[in-house]
């Protein structure tokens, strides 16, 4: 038998780096799309509210009116979902986050409202004591140090409160050991078989959160993080994790933080058969805004840039602070292309 040769003039005559930008674009692993998109959305009680955050410009702490106005834009934009931080006042945090089992709390009234205005678009609503807690911890803090036992059935209870409420997918942020199983049980035990979790399974105690704790308000006011967050410098507890969280009844895992993070997230794409999301986190967004303006690139270029590293790297969905701007920029590229194919068939 002869085997045909290869005919390496074709190479040399088509380098890969001068394919035509159509074919190229229908073969890249880093495609992306709104479909692929989550928009963090922080609310805050009261009417006609939007709190600018400082380190997060262009990100805004809003009331649920507003909010409903932004999921509307998410839902044409034709964005996956949103994922529900509360901002909840000083005065209603208590070391137990009581405040996160209030059936007319701030987030079940947010999920119902936007449940209510645009039923398709995907909610996540985080679960995690941080929100809630006076100690900004996400789980409950006894004599100095996280209880992970005691936490347990406060998530669990939280996250049946917003499976109430309407959320589709329950997030529990807090890393506690063992929340997936126990979350799992009470959704099914209280009636809501059909409420995924979208577990928070590799999280690591990164430098990139400062944002997001300025925004809610949430910073540790004792210690840090790292006794449940995991060592950035470890990658091999990562599989752990996705072992315990797909065991116990994971849904969606996800990898956070983004960019600095993407051998994880393609550690985990091989090792799960479950949808790998990404968080592109407040600090990877405080950067891309902060080098922007210094003149370092333009803001589009980077982010779409970035995301599309994030896919490349086995991300199925990615959560980022910019999906609204990310839908808009590729809906313009997008209508360019046609009206380019339009006028050649003119
Ligand atoms: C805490 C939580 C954090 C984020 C989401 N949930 C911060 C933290 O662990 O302190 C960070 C998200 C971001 O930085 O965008 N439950």
């Amino acid at each position: 038998m002869s085997l045909l040769p290869i005919p390496a003039s074709r190479h040399e005559s088509s380098p890969l780096h001068h394919e035509r930008a159509s074919f190229r674009a229908r073969r890249s692993s880093g495609r992306l799309a709104p479909q692929y998109l989550i928009w963090p959305l922080f609310v805050q009680d009261g009417v006609d509210q939007m709190t600018p955050i400082a380190s997060m410009p262009g990100c805004a702490r809003v009331s649920i009116d507003r909010a409903i106005e932004q999921v509307a834009e998410a839902t044409c934009a034709g964005l996956a979902g949103i994922a529900l931080f509360p901002v909840v006042p000083d005065h209603l945090k208590d070391p137990r986050g009581r405040e996160s089992r209030n059936q007319d709390g701030l987030m079940p009234r947010a999920i119902r409202a936007l449940k209510a205005a645009v039923p398709d678009l995907l909610i996540l609503s985080d679960v995690a004591l941080d929100p809630y807690s006076s100690d900004g911890h996400d789980g409950v803090v006894i004599n100095g140090k996280i209880d992970n036992d005691t936490t347990l059935p406060l998530l669990a209870e939280m996250a049946v409160v917003q499976a109430q409420a309407g959320a589709d997918l329950v997030a529990p942020s807090d890393m506690m050991d063992g929340r997936i199983g126990v979350i799992r049980r009470a959704l099914d035990g209280a009636g809501y078989p059909h409420v995924g979790i979208c577990s928070y399974a590799v999280k690591y105690a990164a430098a990139f959160y400062g944002p997001f704790r300025e925004a809610l308000e949430s910073a540790p006011r004792i210690g840090d993080k790292r006794t449940y967050q995991m060592d950035p410098g470890n990658h091999r507890e990562a599989l752990r994790e996705i072992r315990l969280d797909e065991a116990e009844g994971a849904d969606w895992l996800m990898v956070k933080p983004g960019l600095p993070y993407l051998d994880i997230v393609r550690l985990v794409r091989a090792h799960s058969a479950l949808p790998v999301a990404v968080y592109h986190v407040s600090g990877e967004y405080a950067m891309l805004k902060a080098a922007a303006v210094a003149g370092a690139f333009r803001y589009e270029e980077a982010l779409l840039e970035s995301l599309a590293s994030m896919r490349r790297a086995g991300a199925d969905l990615i959560v980022t602070y910019s999906a609204l701007d990310a839908a808009r920029l590729l809906c313009v590229e997008e209508s360019r292309r046609k009206r380019e194919v339009e006028a050649r068939l003119r």
